[in-house]
Protein backbone atom coordinates (compact mmCIF):
# COMPACT_ATOMS: atom_id res chain seq x y z
CA UNK A 1 0.00 0.00 0.00
CA UNK A 2 1.23 3.43 -1.02
CA UNK A 3 0.67 5.19 1.68
CA UNK A 4 1.71 8.90 1.10
CA UNK A 5 -0.44 8.77 -2.10
CA UNK A 6 -3.06 7.98 -0.01
CA UNK A 7 -2.52 10.91 2.58
CA UNK A 8 -1.99 13.34 -0.92
CA UNK A 9 -5.21 11.84 -1.90
CA UNK A 10 -6.88 13.47 1.24
CA UNK A 11 -5.87 16.69 -0.91
CA UNK A 12 -6.32 20.12 0.96
CA UNK A 13 -7.89 19.09 4.08
CA UNK A 14 -5.61 19.27 7.12
CA UNK A 15 -7.16 16.25 8.91
CA UNK A 16 -8.61 12.82 7.39
CA UNK A 17 -9.88 10.48 10.25
CA UNK A 18 -10.39 6.37 9.06
CA UNK A 19 -13.28 5.19 10.08
CA UNK A 20 -14.16 7.47 13.02
CA UNK A 21 -13.41 10.82 14.36
CA UNK A 22 -12.77 11.96 17.70
CA UNK A 23 -16.45 12.94 18.77
CA UNK A 24 -17.51 9.33 17.82
CA UNK A 25 -14.54 8.18 20.28
CA UNK A 26 -14.56 10.36 22.96
CA UNK A 27 -17.20 8.83 25.08
CA UNK A 28 -15.62 5.49 24.84
CA UNK A 29 -12.00 7.13 25.33
CA UNK A 30 -12.49 9.71 28.00
CA UNK A 31 -13.44 7.13 30.90
CA UNK A 32 -10.16 5.07 29.92
CA UNK A 33 -7.83 8.34 29.95
CA UNK A 34 -9.51 9.99 32.94
CA UNK A 35 -7.99 6.64 35.05
CA UNK A 36 -4.98 7.48 33.95
CA UNK A 37 -4.66 11.87 34.79
CA UNK A 38 -3.84 14.21 32.21
CA UNK A 39 -0.17 12.91 32.48
CA UNK A 40 -0.40 9.62 31.18
CA UNK A 41 2.12 8.80 28.29
CA UNK A 42 -0.10 8.37 25.21
CA UNK A 43 1.25 6.40 21.88
CA UNK A 44 -0.73 6.78 18.62
CA UNK A 45 1.02 4.32 16.10
CA UNK A 46 -0.12 4.66 12.43
CA UNK A 47 -1.26 8.34 13.34
CA UNK A 48 -2.08 9.48 9.77
CA UNK A 49 -3.63 12.69 9.60
CA UNK A 50 -5.90 12.05 11.80
CA UNK A 51 -6.87 15.04 14.30
CA UNK A 52 -7.74 12.34 17.19
CA UNK A 53 -4.38 13.40 18.89
CA UNK A 54 -4.71 16.94 18.57
CA UNK A 55 -8.18 16.56 19.91
CA UNK A 56 -6.58 14.82 22.80
CA UNK A 57 -4.06 17.49 23.38
CA UNK A 58 -6.55 20.48 23.27
CA UNK A 59 -8.26 18.05 26.42
CA UNK A 60 -5.31 18.25 28.26
CA UNK A 61 -3.54 15.34 27.45
CA UNK A 62 -0.22 16.75 26.44
CA UNK A 63 2.85 13.56 26.41
CA UNK A 64 1.59 12.31 22.54
CA UNK A 65 3.61 10.53 20.57
CA UNK A 66 2.82 9.75 17.31
CA UNK A 67 4.71 7.28 14.40
CA UNK A 68 3.48 7.13 10.68
CA UNK A 69 5.89 5.01 8.17
CA UNK A 70 4.39 7.65 5.77
CA UNK A 71 6.78 11.03 5.88
CA UNK A 72 3.81 12.64 3.94
CA UNK A 73 1.52 12.17 6.51
CA UNK A 74 4.32 13.41 9.60
CA UNK A 75 5.38 16.15 7.42
CA UNK A 76 1.71 17.46 7.01
CA UNK A 77 0.51 16.72 11.28
CA UNK A 78 3.89 18.78 11.80
CA UNK A 79 2.63 21.46 10.03
CA UNK A 80 -0.96 21.31 11.66
CA UNK A 81 1.16 21.53 15.05
CA UNK A 82 2.94 24.47 13.99
CA UNK A 83 -0.10 26.72 12.55
CA UNK A 84 -1.64 25.86 15.78
CA UNK A 85 1.43 27.73 17.91
CA UNK A 86 2.11 24.77 19.17
CA UNK A 87 5.62 23.35 17.82
CA UNK A 88 7.06 20.43 19.95
CA UNK A 89 3.95 20.42 21.94
CA UNK A 90 3.12 16.53 20.64
CA UNK A 91 6.19 14.00 19.55
CA UNK A 92 5.53 13.19 15.36
CA UNK A 93 8.26 10.23 14.08
CA UNK A 94 8.07 8.86 10.61
CA UNK A 95 9.22 5.18 11.44
CA UNK A 96 7.92 1.75 10.55
CA UNK A 97 6.07 0.92 13.84
CA UNK A 98 7.64 -2.54 13.84
CA UNK A 99 10.77 -1.24 14.58
CA UNK A 100 9.79 1.07 17.59
CA UNK A 101 10.55 -1.80 20.05
CA UNK A 102 13.95 -1.57 19.37
CA UNK A 103 14.29 2.42 19.78
CA UNK A 104 12.73 2.67 23.27
CA UNK A 105 12.23 1.80 26.47
CA UNK A 106 9.99 -1.08 27.11
CA UNK A 107 7.08 0.01 30.01
CA UNK A 108 7.12 3.58 28.41
CA UNK A 109 2.98 4.48 27.73
CA UNK A 110 0.03 4.14 29.40
CA UNK A 111 -2.11 4.17 26.19
CA UNK A 112 -1.58 3.01 22.56
CA UNK A 113 -4.29 3.95 20.66
CA UNK A 114 -4.79 1.97 17.34
CA UNK A 115 -7.26 3.55 14.68
CA UNK A 116 -6.68 1.24 11.59
CA UNK A 117 -3.10 0.49 11.86
CA UNK A 118 -3.22 -3.34 12.83
CA UNK A 119 -6.39 -3.34 10.04
CA UNK A 120 -3.23 -2.03 7.27
CA UNK A 121 -0.61 -4.51 8.71
CA UNK A 122 -3.68 -7.35 8.04
CA UNK A 123 -4.17 -5.96 4.01
CA UNK A 124 -0.52 -7.27 3.45
CA UNK A 125 -1.34 -10.58 2.34
CA UNK A 126 2.16 -12.09 2.60
CA UNK A 127 3.07 -10.82 5.82
CA UNK A 128 0.43 -9.53 7.80
CA UNK A 129 0.38 -12.51 10.22
CA UNK A 130 3.85 -12.60 10.96
CA UNK A 131 3.76 -8.57 10.89
CA UNK A 132 0.73 -8.58 13.22
CA UNK A 133 1.86 -10.67 16.02
CA UNK A 134 4.88 -8.75 15.85
CA UNK A 135 3.37 -5.44 15.93
CA UNK A 136 1.17 -6.69 18.78
CA UNK A 137 3.86 -7.90 20.87
CA UNK A 138 6.12 -4.59 20.30
CA UNK A 139 3.07 -2.61 22.04
CA UNK A 140 2.73 -4.87 24.90
CA UNK A 141 6.54 -4.65 25.26
CA UNK A 142 5.92 -0.59 25.12
CA UNK A 143 3.12 -0.82 27.49
CA UNK A 144 3.06 -0.34 31.55
CA UNK A 145 1.66 -3.28 33.99
CA UNK A 146 -2.42 -1.70 34.10
CA UNK A 147 -2.16 -0.19 30.92
CA UNK A 148 -4.60 -0.31 27.69
CA UNK A 149 -3.86 -1.04 24.35
CA UNK A 150 -7.05 0.32 22.36
CA UNK A 151 -7.64 -1.19 19.34
CA UNK A 152 -10.43 0.80 16.68
CA UNK A 153 -11.00 -1.62 13.76
CA UNK A 154 -13.38 -2.56 10.76
CA UNK A 155 -13.48 -5.98 11.83
CA UNK A 156 -14.45 -7.96 14.68
CA UNK A 157 -12.43 -10.84 13.57
CA UNK A 158 -9.47 -9.26 14.87
CA UNK A 159 -10.15 -10.45 18.69
CA UNK A 160 -8.42 -13.79 17.55
CA UNK A 161 -5.26 -12.11 17.96
CA UNK A 162 -5.44 -9.94 20.79
CA UNK A 163 -6.91 -13.07 22.77
CA UNK A 164 -3.74 -15.37 22.09
CA UNK A 165 -2.50 -16.46 25.32
CA UNK A 166 1.31 -14.75 24.21
CA UNK A 167 -0.15 -11.62 25.79
CA UNK A 168 -1.05 -11.34 29.74
CA UNK A 169 -4.07 -8.58 29.05
CA UNK A 170 -7.66 -8.42 30.12
CA UNK A 171 -9.32 -8.36 26.55
CA UNK A 172 -12.81 -6.37 26.90
CA UNK A 173 -14.86 -6.12 23.90
CA UNK A 174 -15.83 -1.96 24.46
CA UNK A 175 -18.65 -1.79 22.01
CA UNK A 176 -19.90 -1.25 18.37
CA UNK A 177 -20.07 2.47 16.38
CA UNK A 178 -22.32 2.55 13.72
CA UNK A 179 -20.98 5.68 10.89
CA UNK A 180 -22.71 5.74 7.93
CA UNK A 181 -23.99 2.36 8.04
CA UNK A 182 -21.06 0.56 8.61
CA UNK A 183 -19.98 -0.69 12.05
CA UNK A 184 -16.76 0.09 13.95
CA UNK A 185 -15.78 -2.53 16.43
CA UNK A 186 -13.66 -1.16 19.87
CA UNK A 187 -11.59 -3.12 21.93
CA UNK A 188 -9.57 -2.30 24.98
CA UNK A 189 -6.96 -4.32 26.22
CA UNK A 190 -5.04 -3.83 30.01
CA UNK A 191 -2.16 -5.45 30.55
CA UNK A 192 -1.78 -7.20 33.94
C1 LIG B 1 -5.97 3.12 7.89
S1 LIG B 1 -4.80 4.40 8.09
C2 LIG B 1 -5.30 5.06 9.67
C3 LIG B 1 -4.75 6.45 9.92
C4 LIG B 1 -5.23 7.11 11.22
N1 LIG B 1 -4.90 6.31 12.37
C5 LIG B 1 -6.71 7.37 11.19
O1 LIG B 1 -7.43 6.79 12.00
O2 LIG B 1 -7.15 8.17 10.37
C6 LIG B 1 -3.34 3.47 8.51
C7 LIG B 1 -2.11 4.32 8.81
O3 LIG B 1 -1.06 3.45 9.24
C8 LIG B 1 0.15 3.87 8.64
N2 LIG B 1 1.03 2.69 8.55
C9 LIG B 1 0.88 1.59 7.79
N3 LIG B 1 1.85 0.71 8.04
C10 LIG B 1 2.64 1.26 8.99
C11 LIG B 1 3.81 0.84 9.67
N4 LIG B 1 4.38 -0.34 9.41
N5 LIG B 1 4.36 1.66 10.60
C12 LIG B 1 3.79 2.87 10.87
N6 LIG B 1 2.68 3.32 10.25
C13 LIG B 1 2.12 2.53 9.33
C14 LIG B 1 -0.24 4.43 7.28
O4 LIG B 1 0.71 5.32 6.75
C15 LIG B 1 -1.58 5.10 7.62
O5 LIG B 1 -1.39 6.46 8.00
Amino acid sequence: MDWDAKVAAAGDCVFFDWYLAYAHLAPHLTPVLAAYGSECEIFIPGCGISDVGFELYTNGYHNITNVDISAVAIGRMQQAQVARNAVDAMEFHCLDVLEVPNLVPPNLFDVVFDKGLMDALLCNLKTNVEDTFAYLAGMYQLLRRGGTFVLVTHSATRLCYLEHPTFAWKVIRQGVVDRNGRAYHLFFCVKS
